[in-house]
């Protein structure tokens, strides 16, 4: 608010918790420029209803929140917060990772209930991670920030890029992906030099590889028209029955209703959540069942990080009004 004062008027929703809509359209009518929370629909009725807009600097790294296409056909900036809170979603990940393969929420409450009468050679056996196939489905920064962490659990990388995904029917690039694998396996086949990383050789596998091989398939893909419902009753069929699913992405790559049904018949070992398909809204079943460990999207949520992503997002607004280009320009 500071360093926003000391550059423009500043006016701010005052709205306990999330915006409401007439609160934004009303909002916008006379401002140059938008800093917007994920939680906020910046569709093209709230650029029309701001004619004076020139930026929009969401405050998260993903944007699904903005329309994209209006804000480029009324040439409005939209810019986001990328890099700062790479390593604070990582970190929940593998808290994620953890708290689901081996059961911490369940025994903290089993624990609360007054159920732990005596150490138990049999109690609340979890999965564990040494050796296991640790499944990367996007391999952008925070992709890569999960896969550093495995080396400290012993666990392999195996992992799939955002083109594996949209050209996953098809069969050419499926099988230059493998044939890769083979030159890798042979020791002649070069390591991409993204996918490098101390004490790990990262293996680029196809999606569908990924699913079966991987022992925790963990999500780290934006939300886009190919990665809606990436995960459906098909990937759940493919998994192993004790896999663990890990999102922290956003909900809408997962088939909500598809994972219910399979931590229900336990066609997988378990789940660990920090988004959801309607959030804040959640599968009432979800709540029922306790191979899911559920969180309510804190990936990013560290102070140190808030403070970076806010100071960001000002940066950015005020690179874009004063004319210059701002570090995070997403369209
Ligand atoms: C993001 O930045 O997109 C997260 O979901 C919130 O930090």
């Amino acid at each position: 608010m500071k360093r926003l004062a000391e550059f423009c008027e500043i006016e701010v929703g005052t709205d306990k918790g999330i915006l409401g809509r007439q609160a934004l359209l009303s909002g916008v009518r006379e401002v140059d420029g938008l800093i917007s929370l994920i939680t906020d629909n910046i569709d093209s009725e709230v650029m029309e209803a701001g004619p004076g807009l020139r930026v929009i600097a969401n405050v998260g790294v993903g944007y699904n929140n903005v329309d994209i296409a209006s804000a480029q056909q009324k040439g409005i900036l939209v810019t986001n917060t990328p890099d700062v809170l790479t390593d604070a979603t990582a970190d929940l990940t593998w808290g994620l990772i953890l708290s689901a393969s081996r059961r911490i929420v369940e025994a903290d409450a089993f624990v609360r209930a007054g159920k732990f009468d005596g150490w138990d050679l049999n109690m609340m056996l979890g999965m564990g991670l040494t050796g296991k196939a640790l499944g990367i489905i996007g391999y952008g920064r925070i992709g890569r920030a999960v896969a550093r962490r495995a080396v400290g659990f012993g666990m392999s990388v195996i992992y799939c890029t955002r083109d594996d995904i949209a050209f996953r029917d098809d069969p050419q690039h499926n099988s230059l992906v493998m044939s890769r694998q083979a030159a890798m396996r042979a020791g002649s086949g070069p390591l991409n030099q993204s996918a490098r990383i101390d004490g790990l050789s990262p293996k680029r596998v196809t999606l569908d590889q990924l699913l079966e091989w991987a022992d925790i398939v963990t999500l780290h893909v934006p939300l886009a028209a190919t990665t809606q419902h990436l995960i459906d009753s098909a990937s759940f069929n493919r998994m192993k029955p004790t896999a663990y699913l890990i999102n922290t992405s956003r909900g809408q790559i997962v088939d909500e209703a598809a994972l219910v049904d399979a931590l229900k018949n336990h066609k997988i070992g378990g789940a660990g959540l920090d988004v959801y398909e309607k959030e804040p809204q959640i599968t009432p079943e979800l709540l029922t069942l306790n191979n899911a460990v559920l969180l309510p999207h804190i990936g990013s949520a560290t102070r140190e990080t808030r403070i970076a992503m806010a100071l960001l997002a000002v940066e950015n607004a005020c690179d874009a009004l004063a004319g210059r280009a701002p570090r995070n320009q997403v369209s």
